[in-house]
């Protein structure tokens, strides 16, 4: 009767296939408008342009930094592109944290720690005083009227610094440079990370013209054509568009789908009633919904034998590595108990069990650690088109790679205009 009970909770959770062709042509009239000219303005599901306009195509080359911030970790890369008979990348990177404090306090905070970290990674790799062109994968929502100005529409995930929204980016990043008064930097091109690692995985394979990223945020981006992006001048050729999918259903259209659990993260998360599909899906907040579910199973007598701790009341526990242990399915009961053990919530062998049935579908980080995100997702994708033959690639070198071909395609026809 509890398994029933539980099953019970857990079916608003699972979307029927009628439900999800549904969700699929809401999106479909979301897109539209975020396409167009009328009707951007209101749309939530943004569509922005990108002003990439091709794929690699492998004559690329040069060295270039490139700056990946706001995904799980903050990375400054040094990108070497050769062509001809020794075409490659090779890459040097560092990881650099950035505290909480940071990623939420001044604008000028966060861009000076920005600086400073390039600055250490020059001395790192020995080239302080080179000046290279440069490509900034920033994973947020930019308005761009060019490659190289992206104006931050609004934070998401866990970043709220101040006096950024409505600014360009790499305005803020260039003069948090002057006021360091140590390098110069030509910022060449500011890229969404879904453009960065379809550029990536498109300097691998041409046919690949879709970015997607499930990871902290979700989101995607595609090859759209010209004619469609009625915010651009031009119908010839084709463009990247960032759909910024994330806000699919500030506007109430997923309203019916979303569960007591996803309200209640929406409403104790940084932008309550923003980024909802993101919420429902994404690693920063998955971990959440889970915890919920284990405080209402809770609740009703169903799990820890009714007795709610402290350590289950506190947010964000659940991080998404520990959700993706707990779903592997090589792993022993009691590895799912030392697992919530560690997380200092005491278990019995049944409570186990039963958390091993909650955990729900999840990379970035998501897809590339949940043992069973990919297949599930391969598998949702044939259901829901199924004339048309999809392959997922994997990017093997996080979106930092793209931002660098990206800047050096920009290079070549800037230096080819002169
Ligand atoms: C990395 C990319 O591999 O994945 C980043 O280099 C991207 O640009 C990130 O933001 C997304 O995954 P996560 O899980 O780190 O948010
Ligand atoms: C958030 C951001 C988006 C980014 C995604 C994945 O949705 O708004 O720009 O692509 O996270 O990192």
């Amino acid at each position: 009767a509890q398994h029933k009970a539980r099953q019970k909770i857990l079916e608003a959770l699972k979307l029927s296939h009628e439900q999800l062709l549904e969700v699929k042509r809401r999106m479909r009239v979301e897109m539209e408008k975020g396409l167009g000219k009328e009707t951007h303005a209101e749309a939530t599901v943004k569509m922005l342009p990108t002003y990439v306009c091709s794929t690699p195509d492998g004559t690329e080359k040069g060295d270039f930094l490139a700056l990946d911030l706001g995904g799980t970790n903050f990375r400054v890369l040094l990108v070497r592109v050769r062509n001809g008979m020794r075409r490659g990348v090779e890459m040097h990177n560092k990881i650099y944290s950035i505290p909480l404090e940071v990623m939420q306090g001044t604008g000028e905070e966060l861009f000076d720690h920005i600086v400073h970290c390039i600055s250490d990674f020059l001395e790192y790799m020995g080239m302080k005083g080179v000046s290279l062109p440069l490509g900034f994968t920033f994973s947020f929502p930019c308005k761009q009227t060019n490659l190289d100005e992206g104006i931050l529409l609004k934070w998401t995930k866990g970043f709220k610094a101040t006096g950024c929204e409505g600014e360009d980016v790499v305005s803020l990043l260039k003069e948090a440079i002057h006021r360091r008064e140590e390098f110069d930097l030509d910022v060449v091109a500011v890229v969404n990370d879904t453009v960065g690692t379809m550029m990536t995985c498109g300097y691998e394979d041409p046919y690949c013209e879709v970015g997607l990223i499930v990871g902290t945020g979700s989101n995607a981006c595609y090859m759209e054509e010209m004619r469609n992006v009625e915010l651009v001048e031009g119908d010839e050729g084709r463009m990247c568009v960032n759909m910024e999918w994330g806000a699919f259903g500030d506007n109430g259209c997923l309203d019916d789908i979303q569960t007591e659990f996803d309200l209640a993260v929406d409403e104790l998360s940084l932008n309550p009633g923003k980024q909802r599909f993101e919420k429902m899906i994404s690693g920063m907040y998955l971990g959440e919904i889970v915890r919920n579910i284990l405080i209402n199973f809770t609740k009703r007598g169903l799990l820890f034998r009714g007795r709610i701790s402290e350590r289950l009341k506190t947010r964000g526990i659940f991080e998404t590595k520990f959700l993706s242990q707990i779903e592997s399915d090589c792993l022993a009961l009691l590895q799912v108990r030392s697992i919530l053990q560690h997380l200092g919530l005491e278990s019995t062998c049944d409570d186990s069990i039963i958390v091993k049935e909650v955990t729900v579908g999840v990379d970035g980080t998501l897809y590339k650690l949940h043992p069973h995100f990919s297949a599930i997702m391969q598998d949702t994708v044939r259901q829901l088109s199924p004339c048309c033959e999809v392959t997922f690639l994997q990017s093997e070198d996080g979106s930092g790679k793209g931002a660098a071909l990206i800047t050096a395609v920009a290079c070549r026809i800037r230096e080819a205009g002169q």
